[in-house]
């Protein structure tokens, strides 16, 4: 059997894994769940959830990659343990689920871009918005970028991920900083960082029930954890680095950007007078284009700023989208030896057909990121914690040292045992209560029918 794969430099692996993180998660999904939580109080729950179950997690997910040194479910076989494939199989079918309806807004995304040249994004945002997010405008744009993300994907880590990402992180981020410079000279600014940035307690303390799991959510999605996907970028690692630094540069970049992001978008809305109240899908693709539509400058200057952010959202959906894909195609490829080409494009079309209906109504998008993100990632989550913490314990630790002296292992392990196992479980409590027994928010009641 050929030689597998493997990442060409130890900053190309940090890239893509960064390009994974980084994506409608921190500039679509990001701003509309703190504006639903509260603003800056959801902001510190989310820090605190990314830096005490965030980062533990990620180490957990690049121990087992690492180790196994093979796609997220034969992972288990290679460690010994085989009746555990399911916690991979979990992610694989939470990064497939998430697929079908990220490359949806994907489209979204694409379609903006040439809105905002023409101007058409701008002129009738709300009538704009209905007119490419559902229906067979939406189902065209989505199979355009999942063609693309097909094509990454097609070429293999070094060739295609590697190759890619190296270029789109550093322009999400030179561009965004950009952004965030022109955003603070508008005259809504000072309100949007107050939004974004000033915390009340009160809330928190009042309203922990939802925001601890919507902020957990955030933070692992955003993060990419849960989904196999750090599992498998690891598992393409040829070389012992620090774990540790790899994992907490990701963290802190993600989070970054995720801020940064929050400082674009929070004056765009604010300027427009409204906070971004509505919520949903649709906040960043409505309120944004308002707001640059009353940009001063005869429009001119709101269509290029458009397509500047909507370039950037784009880049940041595709490197996220990139990794769901290769989650799932590294499983073709190392469990059943299927080759990388016509396991991308066959697992892609795939995905495009399960995506059809979130292209066609934006309620059944709601659905499926709802349950991907309160029912799929949690409980993957927790396989891996119990997995890593109970099951592969010291090798895991082992595994770690592997590139650092840092002496932390230990505790890193104990953390996963107890306070991140505990975490993990009353989320997984709320949001099963919220699912299964709260009929107002349970996900069994499905949406409409399609019209
Ligand atoms: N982290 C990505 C984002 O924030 C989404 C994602 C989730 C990508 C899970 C891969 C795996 O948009």
């Amino acid at each position: 059997m050929s030689q597998r794969e493997t990442w060409a430099t130890r900053t190309g692996f940090i890239l893509a894994a960064v390009g994974s993180a980084v994506g409608l998660g921190n500039i679509w999904r990001f701003p509309f769940q703190t504006s639903a939580n509260g603003g800056a109080a959801f902001l510190v729950v989310y820090l605190a959830a990314v830096l005490l179950i965030g980062i533990p997690v990620i180490l957990a997910e690049f121990a087992i990659g690492r180790r196994a040194n093979v796609d997220a479910v034969k992972a288990f076989r290679n460690l010994d343990k085989p009746n555990w494939r399911f916690v991979g199989a979990i992610g694989i079918l939470a990064s497939f689920w998430t697929l079908s309806y990220y490359s949806v807004v994907g489209g979204w995304v694409t379609r903006y871009i040439a809105g905002s040249v023409t101007g058409n994004a701008l002129a009738a945002p709300e009538s704009y918005f209905g007119a490419v997010s559902a229906g067979v405008p939406a189902v065209i744009t989505h199979a355009i970028f999942i063609a693309v993300t097909i094509g990454i994907v097609a070429f293999g880590i070094e060739r295609g991920i590697e190759l890619a990402t190296k270029f789109m992180v550093p322009s999400i981020v030179v561009l965004l900083v950009i952004l965030a410079g022109f955003a603070a000279t508008l005259p809504g600014a000072g309100e949007g960082y107050a939004f974004f940035l000033s915390p009340d307690f009160g809330v928190v303390a009042e309203n922990w029930q939802s925001i601890l799991p919507a902020a957990f959510g955030q933070a692992l999605f955003s993060l990419s954890l849960g989904f196999s996907v750090m599992i498998t970028y690891a598992s393409y690692l040829g070389s012992d680095d620090s774990l540790y630094a790899d994992g907490l540069a990701i963290a802190i970049t993600n989070t970054f950007v995720g801020v940064l992001a929050g400082l674009v978008v929070m004056p765009l809305l604010f300027a427009q007078g409204v906070p971004p109240g509505e919520g949903g899908a649709g906040a960043v693709f409505i309120a944004i284009p308002t707001a640059l539509a009353e940009l001063p400058g005869g429009g001119l200057v709101g269509q290029v700023i458009g397509v500047v952010f909507f370039a950037v959202v784009f880049i940041a959906a595709l490197s996220s989208a990139i990794s769901l894909l290769e989650a799932v195609v590294a499983y073709a490829v190392d469990t059943f030896g299927i080759a990388r080409a016509p396991a991308a494009v066959g697992l892609g079309i795939a995905g495009f057909l399960l995506g059809i209906p979130s292209a066609l109504d934006t309620a059944w998008l709601d659905w499926f990121d709802g349950l991907g993100v309160t029912l799929f990632l949690p409980l993957a989550v927790l396989a891996v914690v119990v997995f890593v913490g109970w099951i592969m314990g010291g090798e895991a630790v082992d595994e770690l040292r592997r590139g650092s002296s840092l002496g932390v292992g230990p505790a890193w392990l104990w953390s996963l045992r107890t306070f991140v196992l505990v975490v993990v479980l009353v989320v997984v409590a709320l949001n099963f209560n919220d699912l299964f027994l709260t009929p107002e928010t349970g996900y069994y009641i499905v949406p409409a029918p399609l019209q």
